[in-house]
């Protein structure tokens, strides 16, 4: 026989039950996450992670932080270039400041270009090792469209060869094979976008 409403059977003793209810405790409506955005620049990952903060905290409940990409270069990696070993450094710098986040229950919005499977894998590491959620959305805009845009004018600098090493065009990114979220934001609002967002963490459990 099991035990009411539990996977566990009712001869276990208590110290069991403890070890068995720790694998599902808390409940992931109330453990702590990493939504981790990656793309190319110009793909939309700010935008999106701007309007899914507002939706979080709009639905109140876990304090939410945002960790922009330009805005941690700015206060945190401001020493940082572009090298791989510095983006390696700023994305790994990012999950730390996330997985404390997440640790205590809260929710860390990323937002960071974040070109290599590898460090993006070790930070979902140190958020799941934080007792958390790691949910990584890969703002899948082609390259064509990114430039199309070029909102900061740092493609047209890049082809110009004025800026070397510039994601996507002298530099690599490594797009995610599985990610628990794909957007392709060429054809879709800011809003559709972020609703698709919140459909996912729902899906996930993450939120009511
Ligand atoms: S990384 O690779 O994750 O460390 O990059 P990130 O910290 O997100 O910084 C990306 C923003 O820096 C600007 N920028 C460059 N991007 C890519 N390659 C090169 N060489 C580069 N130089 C400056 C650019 O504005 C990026 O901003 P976003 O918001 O992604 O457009």
């Amino acid at each position: 026989r099991m035990r009411e409403g539990l996977e566990i059977p009712d001869w276990f003793g208590y110290p069991e039950v403890v070890q068995e209810l720790r694998k599902t405790y808390p409940p992931r409506a109330r453990q702590g996450f990493t939504l981790f955005f990656t793309g190319l620049s110009g793909s939309g990952k700010s935008t999106i992670a701007n309007a899914v903060m507002v939706k979080l905290m709009e639905r109140g409940g876990r304090p939410v932080t945002l960790l922009d990409g330009d805005v941690v270069r700015k206060h945190l990696s401001s020493e940082l270039g572009f090298s791989k070993d510095h983006r390696d450094l700023n994305i790994r710098r990012i999950g730390f400041v996330a997985a404390e986040i997440t640790r205590n229950g809260g929710v860390a919005i990323c937002a960071p270009i974040a070109p290599y499977t590898a460090t993006r894998g070790a930070v979902r590491e140190m958020a799941e090792a934080a007792n958390g959620g790691f949910i990584e959305i890969h703002v899948a805009t082609p390259l064509e469209e990114c430039e199309r845009r070029d909102r900061k004018g740092l493609y047209a600098k890049a082809r110009a060869g004025l800026i070397k090493g510039f994601t996507g065009i002298d530099d690599p990114y490594e797009a995610p094979e599985a990610p628990e979220l794909r957007i392709d934001t060429t054809d879709c609002t800011v809003e559709e976008a972020a609703q698709k967002v919140l459909l996912k963490l729902e899906g996930l459990g993450f939120i009511d």
